[in-house]
């Protein structure tokens, strides 16, 4: 379907979402949120997809949710606001495949939050990180709050929700809230053919691995171990797990199910 806030294209294996109102550093608004939506219901349904990449469009990848849309907000709004932006992050950590944030320039607030909910960031080194919510009355509402204590831990996560202040890539990768920091000049070069790289692995350990870890953070070791024994078991089930086996054995690349 057409969209007018994201542009959303879909190349073999590979889905790229880029947020498009470079005008507004991408500030997310109710629009982009419900094509953004839309989008991901795009992934989820479309089988052939592997990865899905995010990006922003001009010097942002997402400077916030759209700040004139606080000034209309009373406390029925402000909770219905906040849900809708949390399901649609939880949606897309939802879906199979991974998810990659590629950064740059601004991630703050919203922007912050929805890189926090994918699988991981890839970051160019230009990007300033944030949740400045706290310079303008509130806090954090799209699980910024929950999943950056999460990643970093509650005293840096109180630290810079507390202070608001934006840090750079490095101090990011240094945090693990980032997992690889690339130089701006081949920031989208880099993140495509990483992009390419993951989609040209085998589909069901992609989705093994990604629920494995996502459902054995929540559990106790041992039950997240027999997650990821039942995991590998269902790998099996699939041609790729041999034929990744015999393609080492045989000295040449796999060729793991279309
Ligand atoms: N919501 C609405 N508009 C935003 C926005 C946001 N979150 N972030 C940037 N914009 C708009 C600016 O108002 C400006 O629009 P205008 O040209 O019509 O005036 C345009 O995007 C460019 O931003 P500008 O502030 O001129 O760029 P800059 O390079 O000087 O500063 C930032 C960049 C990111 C530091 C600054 O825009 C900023 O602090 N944005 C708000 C960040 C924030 O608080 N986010 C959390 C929201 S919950």
């Amino acid at each position: 379907m057409a969209y007018n806030t994201i542009i959303f294209t879909i190349d073999g294996p590979v889905a790229y979402l880029s947020f498009n109102r470079p005008e507004k550093l991408n500030a997310l608004n109710p629009e982009m949120v419900a094509e953004f939506f839309q989008a991901v219901d795009e992934v989820r349904d479309n089988p052939a997809i592997r990865v899905l990449l995010l990006n922003g469009q001009g010097r942002a990848f997402i400077a916030g949710a759209d700040i004139k849309v606080f000034l209309e907000l009373d406390p029925l709004s402000a909770r219905r606001f906040a849900a809708r932006a949390q399901e649609l992050l939880f949606k897309i950590e939802a879906l199979p495949i991974p998810v990659i944030a590629c950064v740059h320039g601004f991630a703050l607030g919203g922007g912050c939050e929805l890189a926090l909910a994918c699988d991981f960031i890839y970051a160019a080194a230009n990007t300033k990180f944030g949740q400045p919510e706290i310079n303008l009355g509130f806090n954090p509402c799209w699980g910024g709050t929950q999943r950056l204590a999460r990643v970093v831990g509650k005293p840096l996560a109180k630290e810079l929700c507390l202070t608001g202040r934006l840090f750079d890539a490095e101090e990011a990768r240094a945090m693990g809230l980032v997992a690889r920091v690339f130089p701006e000049e081949t920031f989208g070069e880099d993140c495509r053919s990483a992009a390419q790289g993951l989609a040209a692995k085998g589909r069901v350990a992609l989705e093994a691995i990604k629920r494995v870890i996502d459902r054995g953070a929540d559990v106790d070791l041992k039950t997240g171990c027999a997650l990821e024994a039942d995991a590998f078991a269902l790998c099996f089930a699939s041609p790729d797990a041999k034929e990744g086996a015999a393609a080492f054995l045989e000295k040449r690349q796999p060729r793991f199910q279309p």
